[in-house]
């Protein structure tokens, strides 16, 4: 495993690093749960990245981790960067979600208790609300640090204008901001053109998340629908409405251009990510661990050339 450190912060997050959004929950089996976590770990993925909502259930995924954190990981806590997040729905009435201090603290309290952690590595805000000051979301993720309940924070799905303002209030304050985490893949490229050069000038890293377009980019829809997949699963969050003719055609481009350079779409999906030095880490969303060699291969990938790296431009900026 490759490690790059975070932003300007002494912290080196693995280039790969694993989300539990799906797959990890209450309803999935324990046992292929506590593989992919521990076989993670084995593979030398130290960071693992959880939110209060993710499940399903919500909250079943953190309670997961925890499992296999006290049974299978026991020991290792200190080689591990547990990272967790606040902001989405998560329970009734006006403080179940949003970016207020009343929800943020309360959510951090059940994320702990839920994975059974003293602290968190890195704490988020999940998202830009629209309606909290951001000087109120931010003031209450320093305290945070300042309290010792987790020991870096970092925002995500910021406006770049509301993220600039985090950071510049963090810093004043002598808790930087870590780290930023938005979608990045082939098929949205919009954190290059907004929040690198922000991050850049605030030291502050930036981790990719669903870098496959929620499986899009390893090609397994471009034949149909396989009965295995996300989209099939029903749970909302990819459905065949977003399996667009234009999103096919530049899947089969980008397919084309994979089958030329010898590696499977996923493997120079990631690859291609990580060949960007803004990129602190790519967090993968795997349901097995074959998923997760397939993917760690891109590690190894062979570099792109200028001529390659034109060609995806003029593939996916269209
Ligand atoms: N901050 C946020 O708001 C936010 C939002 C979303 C995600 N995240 C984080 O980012 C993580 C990753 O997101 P994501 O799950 O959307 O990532 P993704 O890599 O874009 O999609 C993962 C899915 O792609 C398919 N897949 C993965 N590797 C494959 C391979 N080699 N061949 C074929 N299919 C493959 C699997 O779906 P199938 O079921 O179809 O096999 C897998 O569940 C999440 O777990 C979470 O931690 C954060």
């Amino acid at each position: 495993m490759k490690y790059h450190f975070c932003g300007h912060s002494g912290l080196q997050l693995p280039a790969m690093s694993l989300g539990l959004w799906q797959n990890f929950g209450g309803t999935d089996d324990f046992r292929t749960v506590s593989e992919m976590i521990t076989g993670a770990f084995d593979r030398g993925i130290t960071h693992f990245d959880l939110a209060n909502n993710y499940g399903p259930p919500p909250g079943s995924a953190e309670v997961n981790f925890g499992k296999v954190l006290t049974k299978e990981l026991k020991g290792h806590r200190d080689e591990i960067i547990v990272a967790s997040k606040a902001g989405h729905r998560m329970w009734e009435g006006h403080y179940g979600d949003g970016a207020s201090r009343k929800s943020i603290i309360a959510s951090l309290h059940q994320s702990l208790k839920r994975t059974g952690v003293d602290y968190f590595d890195i704490f988020y805000s999940h998202r830009y609300d629209g309606q909290t000051p951001v000087e109120e979301t931010v003031q209450t993720l320093i305290d945070i640090v300042r309290q010792g309940k987790a020991l870096y924070v970092g925002i995500s799905k910021y406006p770049v204008q509301k993220a600039e303002e985090a950071y510049r209030i963090m810093q004043a304050q002598h808790v930087p901001c870590l780290i930023y985490q938005d979608r990045y893949n082939l098929l949205n490229r919009t954190p290059e053109e907004q929040h690198f050069a922000c991050n850049k000038r605030y030291g502050t890293g930036f981790v990719a998340f669903s870098p496959l377009a929620q499986g899009l980019l390893s090609g397994k829809y471009l034949n149909g629908i396989p009965d295995t997949s996300r989209v099939r699963k029903g749970l909302g969050y990819l459905q065949t409405k977003d399996i667009t003719p234009e999103t096919q055609a530049k899947v089969a481009a980008l397919q084309s251009l994979a089958q030329q350079r010898g590696q499977p779409l996923a493997e120079m999906s990631l690859a291609w990510l990580l060949s960007h030095e803004e990129v602190t880490s790519v967090i993968i969303g795997v349901g097995s661990l074959q998923q997760m060699d397939m993917n760690l291969k891109a590690l190894d990938s062979p570099a792109f050339s200028e001529e390659e790296r034109r060609r995806i431009d003029e593939i996916t900026r269209t």
